[in-house]
């Protein structure tokens, strides 16, 4: 043990004076009922050490991430696990069956919170994005740091001025969530692509106003929505997620 000790001790230094910057991301339910957490890490970064998980009514659960680190949370509900084992969620599932997203995508319509953890010296990005529709109320604030450091937030329930064609409802008829006109239409001006593709001209739509009437402290509702709004901080050293905030 010693041994190892002095061998890896000045490496383990050299790790940490060199600034391998981490940051902890605290995800907060203070929704009514359970909900499931998923995490993605994007760009080849290494997974966190948990993809989903159940978060209680009232529950807080905090992850580490190591700088640099990209990636998207978001939270499935109504989850329940079947006769034959398989784990599903009626928002937000990650198709994998089980309780962790373990790589895979969320299904849309979800509400998604990314993050962008630069190496040390470098700027954070961090929205609420709306542009895969809305399944709960989120918002991502930071805790420390310098810079803008403004809270990215969609508190507000969607689902209640949601539009019939975009509506997602339950087989009891609950209203579960809200697609993106480009997730229920998969049309150029809707995803802003083809003709509308960046930097060509992308205005926003009537339904892409909808989401940012409700929402204007979110980044995103549509795909060129307005670059200066998004959300900025440099060095936080925590990350607060809270759904239904
Ligand atoms: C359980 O869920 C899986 C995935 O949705 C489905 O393929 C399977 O048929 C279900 N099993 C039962 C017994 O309902
Ligand atoms: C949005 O515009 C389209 C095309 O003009 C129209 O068919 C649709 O009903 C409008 N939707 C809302 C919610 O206003
Ligand atoms: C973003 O900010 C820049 C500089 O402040 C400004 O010139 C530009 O018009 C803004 N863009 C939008 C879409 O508001």
């Amino acid at each position: 043990m010693m041994k190892t000790l002095a061998l890896y001790g000045p490496i383990l230094a050299f790790f940490f004076l060199s600034g391998a910057h981490s940051a902890k991301i605290t995800f907060t339910n203070n929704c009514p009922r359970s909900i499931w957490p998923g995490t993605l890490a994007l760009d080849q970064k290494p997974q966190l050490s948990k993809t989903g998980f159940e978060l209680a009514s009232k529950a807080s659960l905090t992850l580490d991430v190591q700088a640099p680190w990209k990636g998207q949370f978001w939270a499935r509900t109504r989850c329940s696990t079947n006769s034959s084992g398989k784990f599903t969620c009626e928002t937000a599932d990650c198709s994998t069956g089980q309780v962790t997203c373990n790589g895979n995508l969320a299904i849309p319509p979800a509400s998604l919170v990314e993050i962008s953890i630069a190496a040390r010296g470098g700027t954070d990005c961090y929205d609420v994005r709306l542009v895969d529709g809305f399944n709960l109320p989120v918002s991502v604030a930071t805790r420390g740091g310098t810079g803008k450091c403004k809270a990215s937030s969609c508190p507000v329930n969607v689902n209640a001025v949601c539009p019939a064609k975009l509506q997602v409802k339950g087989s009891d008829c609950s209203m579960l969530a809200c697609k993106s006109a480009c997730i229920a239409f998969n049309q150029p001006q809707y995803c802003c692509t083809g003709p509308f593709r960046p930097p060509k001209s992308c205005p926003p739509t009537n339904y892409s106003r909808i989401f940012k009437q409700q929402c204007p402290q979110q980044a995103y509702s549509h795909a060129t929505d307005d670059q200066n709004s998004s959300f900025t901080c440099s060095g936080a050293p925590a990350y607060v997620i809270t759904f239904c905030p």
